[in-house]
Formats: C-alpha cells, sequence, structure tokens
C-alpha cells in the first residue's frame, strides 16, 4: 500500500470561491484523492482557508466584522459548500490556527539561524489619522503614468502599471480617505532565496516528470530578470502571525507579522497536526507524513494549484523549507492548472462575474458541476465554461449515455427476472470481447489518472460507460429474451454487473451517483476491477437489487436560458 499526501491550494478567506477556482485546484486534487483511495492506497488530502493578508482585513472591513469573527465564520461557509461539493478532505483547516502560527515562527527562527534571513530599512507610508502603516491595497491615489485617479497602491487598475505606494500622486488612506500621510522608515524580514537560487535550480532540475507548465513557470522565474529576488516576509499589519523566532522575541520587529504567502504555504504541515490534535492523535501521526526521518521518506507528496501559484510553490516554500535545514518532505509531483473563463470573459471574485460554488449547486447537486468540470479541466491551454456546453455534456455523457444504461437494464430485469440477479446462462463470446475491451480501457484509465491527467481520465471513463452501452444495444436482451430467456438472463446479469463496475471507476468523479447506484445494487463490494472477469461476476444470480431513481435529470432549453440570463450580469 503506498502512502499519498495530497494538498490543494489553501483559497483566500474573503469569499466564496466560483467554478474557476474550484476546478483550478480543490476539485482536481479530490478527484485523486478519492481515486487513490479507492486502489486502497493510504492517503493524507488536506486543505485549509487562507486567512491572512490585506484581502483578509479588507473584506472584514467591508462586512463591518471583526476581522477574526469574519474568518471564523468564512471558514464554516467554505467547509459546508466544500462538503456539499464532496471534497473529501481529511482537514479543513485555517491558516490562522495555533499549530500554524507557532510553525511558521518556528521556520523564521530555523532560517534566521542559518542566516538567511536579513533586515531591510524601507520606506513606507504611514496614516497619522489611522495610526498605522498603508501597504499595498490600504492606499489609493492617482497613478504617476496615466493620471487615473483611483490607482491603489500596488497597481494601476488603468494602466496596470505596477506601483509602490510611494509613487501615488495625492495619496489618500483607502480606510479612512484621509490625506493625513506621512512617508516613515520601517524594517523588514527579506528571505534570501537568492542564496538559495542554485540549490533550487538543482531540485527543479530533479523534476524530470512535472508538467511542463509547472516547469516552464519556475524556471522562468528562477532565471528571468528578477526573479528570484530576495522576498519582503513581514508586513505592518494588525492580522496576521506575530514576527518571532521560534519562541523568542525578534527585536525590532515587534507590531508586525508574517506576510500572507509567507504563513499559507506552512500551513499545509500545520493542517496535518491540526488534523491529530482535531482527532487526538500523537505528533508521531502527523509527522510520518511530512518529516522524513519520521517515516515520510516513502510518502509521494502531490500539490494541486492554479497557474499564478506555482512560483510560491516551486521556489519561495521550497526555499523556506530547504532553507530550515530541517527533514521536511518536499513535494515530488505539482500539477498546475490554467484558467477556466466564463462565457466569452473571466470569472471575477471581484466583480462577481460568473457562477459562485453556492449558486451552483443551487441549481444542480454537485456530481453535475464536477462532471463538466472535470472533463474540461483547464490543463493544456485556458478552457471556457458555456451554458451551451454545459447542458450538452450533462444531458449526453451522464444523461443519455450513463443514467440511461442503469435505468434501461435494471427496469427491463425487473419487468422479466424481478429485482433479483438472474440465474442461468454464461457468458459467451459477446460477453468475452466486452471483459477484454473493459480490461484494456480500465488500465488506461488508471495510466490517466495516476498521471494526474484529468480530461483524458475522464474521456477514457466515458469510453467505458460508452462500451456498456454498445453492448446491451447489440446483446438486446429483449429480443434474446423471446427466443433464449437463459442467455437474456446471462446478458442482463453482466449488465447488473456492470453498473456495480461503473460505480466503482466513476466514484473519483461523480461520488454522489456512484453511492447510489452501489445502493441500488444493494452491495458494499467496491474493490478495484483488477480483473474484470470477476469484478462482471462479483453478483452473483438471486442477489436482490433496487431500481434506482432518476441518476441524472437532463437540462432543459428553458433551464438553460434562464440561468444564462440570471448568470449574465454581476453578483451583488
Ligand atoms: O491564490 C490563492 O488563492 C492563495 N490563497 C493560495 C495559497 S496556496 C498556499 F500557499 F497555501
Ligand atoms: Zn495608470
Amino acid at each position: 500500500m503506498a502512502r499519498i499526501l495530497i494538498t490543494s491550494a489553501i483559497p483566500y478567506i474573503n469569499g466564496i470561491k466560483h467554478l474557476g477556482n474550484l476546478i483550478g485546484s480543490q476539485l482536481p486534487a479530490d478527484l485523486y484523492a478519492r481515486y487513490q483511495r479507492g486502489r486502497g492506497n493510504e492517503v493524507m488530502f488536506l486543505c485549509a482557508t487562507d486567512e491572512h493578508g490585506t484581502p483578509a482585513e479588507l473584506a472584514a472591513a467591508k462586512a463591518e466584522k471583526p476581522v477574526a469573527e469574519f474568518c471564523a465564520e468564512m471558514h464554516g461557509v467554505q467547509l459546508d459548500i466544500a462538503n456539499r461539493f464532496g471534497l473529501s478532505f481529511d482537514h479543513f483547516g485555517r491558516s490562522s490556527s495555533d499549530q500554524n502560527k507557532k510553525l511558521t515562527q518556528h521556520f523564521a527562527g530555523k532560517l534566521d539561524e542559518a542566516g538567511l534571513i536579513r533586515e531591510v530599512s524601507e520606506k513606507q507610508v504611514y496614516s497619522n489619522t489611522d495610526g498605522r502603516f498603508l501597504p499595498d491595497r490600504y492606499i489609493e491615489g492617482t497613478c504617476p503614468n496615466c493620471g487615473y485617479e483611483r490607482a491603489r497602491g500596488d497597481q494601476c487598475e488603468n494602466c496596470t502599471k505596477q506601483l509602490d505606494p510611494t509613487d501615488l500622486i495625492e495619496p489618500r488612506s483607502a480606510i479612512s480617505g484621509s490625506t493625513d500621510l506621512e512617508v516613515r522608515e520601517t524594517k523588514h524580514l527579506y528571505l534570501r532565496q537568492s542564496a538559495m537560487k542554485d540549490q533550487l535550480d538543482a531540485w527543479i532540475d530533479s523534476k524530470t516528470d512535472w508538467p511542463i507548465l509547472t516547469t516552464s513557470i519556475a524556471k522562468k522565474w528562477l532565471h528571468d530578470g528578477d526573479g528570484l529576488r530576495d522576498r519582503g516576509i513581514t508586513r505592518d499589519l494588525d492580522w496576521g502571525v506575530p514576527v518571532k523566532k521560534g519562541d523568542q522575541d525578534w527585536p525590532g520587529m515587534e507590531g508586525k507579522v508574517f506576510y500572507v504567502w509567507f504563513d499559507a504555504p506552512i500551513e499545509y504541515i500545520a493542517c496535518t497536526k491540526e488534523w491529530a490534535d482535531a482527532n487526538g492523535k500523537a505528533d508521531a501521526e502527523w509527522e510520518r507524513w511530512w518529516r522524513t526521518d519520521k517515516g515520510a521518506d516513502d510518502v509521494r507528496y502531490v500539490q494541486f494549484m492554479g497557474k499564478d501559484n506555482v512560483p510560491f510553490h516551486t521556489l519561495s516554500f521550497p526555499a523556506t523549507i530547504l532553507g530550515s535545514g530541517e527533514t521536511w518532505k518536499m513535494v515530488d509531483h505539482l500539477k498546475s492548472f490554467n484558467y477556466l473563463n466564463y462565457d466569452g470573459g473571466q470569472f471575477s471574485t471581484s466583480q462577481g462575474r460568473g457562477v459562485f460554488m453556492d449558486q451552483a449547486l443551487d441549481l444542480l447537486p454537485a456530481d453535475y458541476w464536477r462532471w463538466w468540470l472535470l472533463s474540461h479541466a483547464p490543463e493544456s491551454s485556458d478552457s471556457e465554461f458555456t451554458w451551451e456546453n454545459f447542458q450538452q455534456s450533462v444531458n449526453k455523457d451522464l444523461a443519455d449515455v450513463l443514467g440511461n444504461f442503469v435505468s434501461r437494464i435494471t427496469k427491463f430485469c425487473r419487468s422479466k427476472f424481478g429485482e433479483v440477479v438472474p440465474e442461468g446462462g454464461a457468458y459467451g463470446e459477446r460477453e468475452n470481447a466486452l471483459i477484454s475491451e473493459l480490461t484494456r480501457r480500465i488500465r488506461a484509465y488508471e495510466g490517466f489518472m495516476e498521471a494526474m491527467e484529468v480530461r483524458k481520465s475522464a474521456q477514457e471513463l466515458r469510453a467505458i460507460w460508452v462500451a456498456g452501452n454498445e453492448y446491451l444495444q447489440a446483446a438486446a436482451p429483449w429480443s434474446t429474451f423471446k427466443e433464449d430467456p437463459e442467455q437474456a438472463a446471462a446478458q442482463v446479469r453482466l449488465g447488473l454487473n456492470l453498473i456495480r463496475l461503473y460505480a466503482v471507476l466513476s466514484a473519483p468523479f461523480i461520488p454522489n451517483a456512484s453511492a447510489r447506484m452501489l445502493s441500488a445494487m444493494n452491495t458494499l463490494a467496491t474493490d478495484w476491477p483488477d480483473d474484470v472477469d470477476a469484478a462482471l461476476n462479483a453478483l452473483p444470480a438471486d442477489h436482490a437489487f433496487t431500481v434506482p431513481e432518476v441518476l441524472f435529470a437532463k437540462i432543459t432549453d428553458e433551464q438553460r436560458e434562464d440561468w444564462q440570463t440570471r448568470f449574465a450580469g454581476t453578483r451583488a
């Protein structure tokens, strides 16, 4: 049994995620976790909310709530939606946890001991009215480049120029609007990533099986211009992990916190301790996933994320881990995704454009969305959600191909043999041909799933469903029954066994439908079909079953048009 550690990029706390976020990391990570569990491997699948930084603070201010309260509440909301989408995390943690605070401070202390942290004195805008520094988005003013009056401290939205808060003309606080600002000196800690360039380069070179998207982004940042600049890892904010070296104060750093991108990936590890603590397990239980001297040397660690997160995971986080000089497990495979677009434009959280996870579940159960998103995952390029395409995939793949197969065979059996697997007859040439085809296709499906080729896996699974339909069409037990009821019994027996087989194979994509298929087949047998012949004999003659309710309803044109109109604008 292999041991597989899987993490999904942790979503910002500031709001409910849209479908583009979902297919960018959490959903494909869940597909892989479910598949690996289905193969009998030991899996630890983790995700969390990313709760620090300016996005969290600004969202809390907008909601008029204290930031800690806002985060606690939104964590509950995101957890509930994740559950309803069938995301099977072993733990859904919080980057603001005590475990993460301690571990982040621990890493900072180790990096400092290794001489990899330097102190830098910088000039930053300070608001006398607000009594605080105004980093990044906390400051607005006129763009020196194009004259746009509402440019933010980090970037002008109008001309896209990257800015520093001190570049703005007539700057004002985004919190109070106050112009009583001054430039003050402030000290920050920088991680000396540049000192680790060769080590990171060698490490990335050793990852020969990474997807091109991942390696090309990593290499670009490593070699292009200012790619591997030392990074500021602290901020003048209230909300975040207080700057300390281990449990010691850091002279001169009082009142400062670590930058959100420093503590967020450390939460992957801290989350595992949260899991252990929440389940009354000893530290050894989480350390065997993360410390190579405590059992993690035989763990395979896979990360899932959108392409914008790749630099942080291939350079900054590895720099933190390598730089600590400790025995931490590093990522083995990093699967990254392009963007999913929405109906001719982009999904946008800030503009409320597209379909958000809660809205999606108000329209249809999770499996409909899971199937469409996974079968259209933006792997080799960006992909696009359109309502027409969604309707077509659901109606064809789920309703016509899979749903119809299940309904036809169970109903036919009930009408001729009752609700039990019929006995008599034997599998012949046609059945053996099907078994060979399925064996070949299931081995291909396994290969794609192992390689995290999400779209190809979906295509292969669909082809497996189609093979069953074609068999049923050709065998036509409803005709056979008239001349040779024994043979029809064998055909129907095979069909019922196919339903169980499909449930097992499809569970990573459509877990709820799979559970309903298994329950209709009245079985708990979910062993992986290493031997397809045996798998198609798993339900013996006389085994009772029930005809399930319609597995997938078709999307009507009226529904599609209604949704198209409702989701054409932006969410309030
Ligand atoms: O881009 C994002 O949504 C970030 N919150 C991802 C963080 S992933 C990790 F580093 F924890
Ligand atoms: Zn501008």
